[in-house]
């Protein structure tokens, strides 16, 4: 049975703007029906859980390294969805593949943003700015980003939203992926946080 508020765990690898889109659309109201109770990042030195200790948040370091294998990580991260009493995993700047082990016991209740208007420039390898790289060696006029539900399949689950963004010339891929941040990403995310987090207190009331 879900609480009030969908309990919404993030994991982050790395700056965090996108996690900050999702704590500000909270403060701001734009998320209600959600609230992010926990960070977990796989990177120690991740600015994002500065953000989460700013935000009076609890933030957990796992280490896949520690663990030594992708398994003991994501039991790892399993048992953190427990304890905290998670309804909903947000991939915010997560660069790391979860197996289908890991994903199947949470269909429809993990979302991941990717810098790109999938399908184009998405899949494994496609990540951060290498994303924004590909997209500018392709000449392609317009790129974006997409919010979508994750599954076994990297970047192929089912589309949750998606924005465009133009592309300009002289872009570099800094450029470029800080305007699909500004324009599309910090927008889409939160806007489909909030739409999950609702779906989800409706679908427990069924
Ligand atoms: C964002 O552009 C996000 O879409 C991308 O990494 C950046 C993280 O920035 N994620 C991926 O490429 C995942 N495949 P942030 O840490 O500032 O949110």
């Amino acid at each position: 049975m879900l609480k009030e508020k969908a309990r919404i765990a993030v994991l982050v690898s790395g700056g965090g703007t996108n996690l900050q889109a999702i704590l500000d659309a909270q403060q701001s109201g734009v998320i209600h029906s959600g609230e992010v109770v926990l960070v977990i990042s796989n990177n120690k030195d991740a600015y994002a859980l500065t953000r989460a200790a700013k935000a009076g948040i609890k933030g957990l370091y796992i280490s896949k390294k520690e663990l030594k294998s992708q398994a003991a990580f994501e039991a790892a991260v399993v048992n953190a969805m427990e304890e905290y009493e998670i309804d909903l995993i947000v991939l915010a700047g997560f660069m790391s593949i979860l197996s289908e082990g890991f994903t199947s016991k949470y269909p429809k209740r993990i979302i991941n943003v990717h810098p790109a208007l999938i399908p184009s420039f998405c899949g494994k390898g496609y990540y951060g700015l290498k994303v924004h790289e590909a997209a500018l060696e392709k000449g392609v006029k317009v790129t974006g980003a997409t919010v979508h539900f994750v599954n076994e399949i990297p970047d192929g689950g089912e589309i949750i939203a998606q924005k465009a963004v133009e592309v300009m010339d002289g872009d570099t891929p800094e450029v470029l992926q800080r305007r699909v941040m500004e324009q599309a990403e910090w927008i889409i995310l939160p806007q489909s946080v909030e739409k999950v987090s609702a779906e989800l207190g409706v679908r427990s009331q069924e």
